[in-house]
């Protein structure tokens, strides 16, 4: 966390199908601005890992590259926002996913008084997508993400962030469920693009261009919603 930390509660959503840099820019954007990344995807798979119910009965959808049911989806989300550590405002990343996600996120914000203050869309084309989750790896001690081509850690075997050498792949990473999964986006999630556009909340971001030009353009978005 730096200089920029930010002090006003703020909640952002990053929006964006599967490989657009969802993950990889919330941790960014957590550790400049020391806001709280909240990824539906982390929460499901520790479900799955810890084999409760709702985990068993996550894991063959997420294999399957469909969409996880709205009620488990949001129960797990809503457990995760009673938590401390998100008073200060989140950034939402593979959440919310569908139009009732969006419009059930937006009744628990207003409980405690809060609202969505920006969605951003990372816009990319589906093409380079494959080649963007099929290449991914991450720390299987902090969660740093990383890809064969695009980001490998400066000493090979080593994690830039915290040292360690244990890496891992999902399952769900192959280019099948890829496409199973950007079919899902543009069906069920990307329509909460108008939904936020309508409600004069959304910001559109070239998420093409390199991680740091991505880093750069998000930073600007946020600075602005700080101010
Ligand atoms: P989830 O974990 O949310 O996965 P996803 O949305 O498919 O997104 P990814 O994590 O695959 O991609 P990302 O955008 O974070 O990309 P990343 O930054 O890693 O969901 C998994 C499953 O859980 C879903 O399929 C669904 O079943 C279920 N689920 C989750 N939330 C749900 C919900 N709300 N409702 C219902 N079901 C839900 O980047 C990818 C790679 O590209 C990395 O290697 C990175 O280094 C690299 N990269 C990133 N940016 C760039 C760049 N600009 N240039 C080059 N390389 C880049």
């Amino acid at each position: 966390m730096d200089a920029d930390t930010q002090t006003k509660t703020v909640n952002i959503i990053l929006l964006g199908p599967p490989g657009a840099g969802k993950g990889t820019q919330a941790r960014m954007l957590e550790e400049k601005f020391g806001l709280i990344q909240l990824s539906t995807g982390d929460l499901l798979r520790a479900a799955v890992a810890s084999g409760t119910e709702a985990g068993k009965t996550a894991e063959t959808v997420m294999k399957s590259g469909g969409l996880v049911s709205d009620e488990i989806v949001l129960a797990i989300l809503k457990d995760r926002l009673a938590e401390d550590d998100v008073k200060s405002g989140v950034i939402l990343d593979g959440f919310p996913r569908t139009v009732a996600q969006a419009e059930a996120l937006d009744v628990l914000l207003e409980e405690s008084g809060q609202i969505i203050d920006s969605a951003i869309s990372l816009e990319v084309d589906d093409e380079a997508m494959v080649e963007r989750i099929s290449g991914r790896f991450t720390c299987g001690s902090c969660g740093e993400g990383y890809h064969d081509s695009f980001k490998t850690p400066a000493k090979e075997g080593v994690c830039d962030n915290c040292g360690e050498g244990s890496f891992k792949r999902r399952a769900d990473d192959n280019a099948e469920t890829v496409r199973a999964r950007l079919v899902a986006y543009h069906e069920q999630t990307a329509p909460l693009i108008t939904y936020y556009d309508n409600k004069r909340s959304l910001s559109r971001c070239d998420a093409m261009a390199n991680i740091d030009e991505v880093a750069s353009s998000l930073k600007t978005l946020v600075e602005r919603v700080l101010s």
